[in-house]
């Protein structure tokens, strides 16, 4: 074994790893990486599939990013963000306003993906509270949600094997079932389906809405829960439930956000939806450094607007808020994506991307395939193949890191045509030799 392996497994504990496997299947070491290629210490390379647990944008080692990140590490690297300011962090949230659905006109910036959920979930409950409808202290959340992995976060969220051991300290919240249509269990398709799963959230709103604070909402991919696409009708009779029965809808953008499904956001697929909180991270930066980031509206931001004595302050910040090198980056990829035409360019290879998807229908062990823009699923019938998987995909120079029985893709939008044509290829290969 690699003395630098070793080294990694004698001093680090890796996230969602069991550490024993790694005896067997040690941690890939990376030196480097170039556009949507990661080198490793022996020479192979691997195209970096998954974008980096879905957070690379536009490949790595992009000459504009790093300019931004260098320029601004010459003049202020960090800065409490109580008391003070910086222009990267203003001019990032009026970019960032200037792009979201139109009632999104503030921006509060923490870390990471978990904190941007756990600060709309804090904000959407204090509001309730400062405007005197105290018995609003519940969330409804979708069974194979996934939404971070902070005590909150998980509160909401619907992944048992992540979850189940810590029910007893999370809060209590009402789940409803998932749109996931390969498993619907009233077996329609997409010619009948007349969206009957949202039936169980109109009734629990219809119930309960009065002690209901929000419904938070992963917009079309659920993404952790399994690549699971759902119908745009869905999230437009939700986001309408929302309204109706006056909840927030609190949508939750951090994978989806940032062109991944086509568009910049995931929700703007649906005119006119109008979230109250709509919560960012990953892609922001395009991936090179962390950020978190919620919207919201005038409303909300109004809840909290008074004479410090009357106690409605939203305390809650964390260390590297808008941490200006992160701005610069996030800064440097929004305008990569307006000079390059990045939306554009995904457009023209989706059709591609699709019809190399189908392909994969084909094949017996594939029980369902499901893609939105550059984000594609394999659901296999049966698990024990993920693992064989993934590690087929590294021989084969890819990453398919499986989510139990889901093999994924989630490109990088920068791909090119041949890149694009090369890892469908890698990828069919290396899921039927389990065949
Ligand atoms: C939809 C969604 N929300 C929140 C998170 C949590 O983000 P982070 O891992 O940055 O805490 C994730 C992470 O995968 C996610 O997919």
């Amino acid at each position: 074994m690699d003395n630098w392996i070793k080294k990694d497994l004698k001093f680090i504990w890796h996230p969602y790893t069991q550490m024993k496997d790694c005896r067997e299947s040690p941690p890939v070491l990376i030196d480097r990486a170039e556009g949507i290629k990661l080198y490793d210490t022996r020479g192979n390379f691997y195209y970096d599939s998954i974008s980096s647990w879905w957070c690379n944008v536009h490949g790595h080692n992009h000459p504009k990013i790093k300019k931004a990140i260098n320029k601004q590490l010459n003049s202020l690297e960090h800065i409490l963000f109580a008391g003070f300011t910086h222009k990267p962090a203003i001019l990032l949230a009026e970019k960032i306003v200037s792009l979201a659905p139109k009632k999104l006109t503030k921006v509060f910036f923490s870390d990471n993906g978990s904190t941007s959920v756990e600060v709309a979930l804090k904000m959407s409950f204090q509001y309730w509270q400062n405007t005197g409808r105290v018995k609003k202290t519940k969330f409804i959340a979708l069974d194979y949600a996934y939404h971070g992995d902070t005590i909150g976060a998980m509160s909401v969220s619907g992944v048992d094997l992540f979850n189940k051991i810590f029910q007893p300290l999370l809060f209590s919240s009402f789940k409803v079932p998932s749109p996931y249509c390969y498993r619907c269990p009233k077996n329609k398709d997409q010619a009948t389906c007349d969206i009957e799963c949202i039936s169980s959230l109109e009734k629990l709103l219809k119930e309960k809405a009065d002690s209901i604070c929000a419904i938070i909402l992963e917009p079309l991919v659920l993404a952790a829960g399994g690549m699971i696409i759902y119908p745009k009708e869905y999230l437009s009779r939700a986001a309408k439930l929302a309204k109706k029965f006056n909840v927030h809808l609190i949508l939750d953008e951090v994978a989806t956000g940032f062109g991944r499904t086509g568009k910049m956001f995931a929700c703007q697929y649906i005119d006119g939806i109008e979230p109250d909180f709509l919560c960012l991270s990953k892609g922001i930066t395009a991936g090179y450094l962390p950020m978190g980031l919620t919207l919201t509206t005038d409303k909300i931001y109004k809840g909290f607007y008074a004479d410090d004595e009357k106690r409605k302050t939203f305390y809650h910040g964390h260390t590297y808020t808008a941490n200006p090198v992160s701005c610069s980056a996030a800064l440097a990829s929004l305008e990569i994506f307006e000079k390059e035409d990045t939306l554009d360019k995904v457009k023209k290879l989706v059709p591609l991307f699709y019809a190399g998807m189908e392909r994969f229908r084909g094949l017996s062990i594939v029980g369902d395939v499901r893609y939105l823009g550059f984000i594609g699923a394999i659901e296999l019938v049966n698990d024990r193949h993920g693992r064989e998987i993934y590690k087929n995909g590294l021989k084969n120079n890819i990453i398919l890191r499986p989510l139990g029985s889901i093999v994924y893709f989630f490109l990088p939008l920068c791909i090119k045509r041949n890149e694009l044509e090369d890892i469908l290829e890698r990828g069919y290969s290396a899921i039927c030799v389990k065949l």
